[in-house]
C-alpha cells in the first residue's frame, strides 16, 4: 500500500455515523472516497457526502454513495482532502484540480478540515513546487494578469490539451509565480483583495489536522486554532 492510500484509510478513524462529509479532489482524495464507500457498504452507515468537484462527485456516485448538492447544505461535519503543498505553519497550497471555489467553500463550512499528505507535499514556503492558482472571472483575466505583473508575478493562463482550462463554475485559472520576497500572508492578502479573482489556492489558517504518511507511518499535525 502506498502512503496516499495509507493516509486515506487512516482518515476513516475520524468518520462517525450520521456525518455529512466533504470529499476532496485528487489521487489521495480518491483513495479516501474508495475507503469511505467500502465502509459505508459494510457498516450500512447513515452518512451523506458532498463533492468538491465533478470528478469526485462522479466517483462517489459510481460507488453508490448518498450525495447531496452543495446548494443543499448549511454545514459539514468534516472535509477530507489532499493538498499540493504544506508549509511548516500549516498553510496549504491547493488547486491543481482547478475547482478552488468549491474546495474553499467546503473547508469553511466544515467543523473539521483534515488534510492528507505524504512527504512530497512538505515545503519551506508556499509556491516552492507549484505556481499559485487563481480562479478568475473570464472577462477579468487580463486586468488581473496586469495587477499580478505589477506585483512582480509571472502569470500563465492555464491550458489543457483541448484548450483553456475552465473550472466547473465557468471561470479561467491563472497560475502565478511570485518573487520569494513576498510573504505568504502578504500574497494571501493581495489575492483576497484583487477584484476578478473568485478564489485562489492559498489556504491559510484553515487546516485543523494534517495527517502525514511516511513509509506507512502516520503522523498527526494539529493547529492551535
Ligand atoms: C485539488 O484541486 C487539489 O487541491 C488537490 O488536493 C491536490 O492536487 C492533491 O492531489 P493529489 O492527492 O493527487 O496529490
Amino acid at each position: 500500500m502506498n502512503d496516499k492510500q495509507a493516509v486515506a484509510e487512516y482518515a476513516l478513524n475520524y468518520i462517525q455515523n450520521g456525518m455529512i462529509i466533504g470529499l476532496g479532489t485528487g489521487s489521495t482524495a480518491n483513495f479516501f472516497i474508495e475507503a469511505l464507500a467500502q465502509r459505508y457498504q459494510q457498516e450500512n452507515l447513515q452518512i451523506k457526502v458532498v463533492a468538491s468537484s465533478l470528478v469526485s462527485q462522479l466517483k462517489a456516485q459510481q460507488l453508490g454513495m448518498p450525495i447531496i448538492a452543495i446548494e443543499h447544505i448549511e454545514r459539514l461535519d468534516i472535509y477530507v482532502d489532499g493538498a499540493d503543498e504544506v508549509a511548516p505553519d500549516m498553510t496549504l497550497l491547493k488547486g491543481r484540480g482547478s475547482d478552488l471555489v468549491k474546495e474553499k467553500l467546503l473547508v469553511e463550512a466544515a467543523e473539521q478540515f483534515i488534510v492528507l499528505i505524504d512527504p512530497s507535499k512538505q515545503v519551506n514556503r508556499i509556491g516552492d513546487n507549484f505556481p499559485i492558482p487563481a480562479e478568475v472571472l473570464p472577462f477579468a483575466w487580463q486586468l488581473v494578469q496586469q495587477k499580478m505583473h505589477h506585483a512582480g508575478a509571472q502569470v500563465t493562463l492555464r491550458k489543457t490539451d483541448s484548450g483553456l482550462a475552465i473550472t466547473s463554475c465557468g471561470n479561467l485559472v491563472l497560475d502565478l509565480i511570485f518573487d520569494s520576497e513576498l510573504s505568504t500572508i502578504a500574497l494571501n492578502g493581495l489575492l483576497n483583495a484583487t477584484p476578478g479573482i473568485v478564489e485562489h489556492g492559498i489556504f491559510h489558517a484553515l487546516a485543523d489536522i494534517i495527517l502525514l504518511a511516511n513509509k506507512g507511518e502516520i503522523t498527526k499535525i494539529t493547529s492551535g486554532k
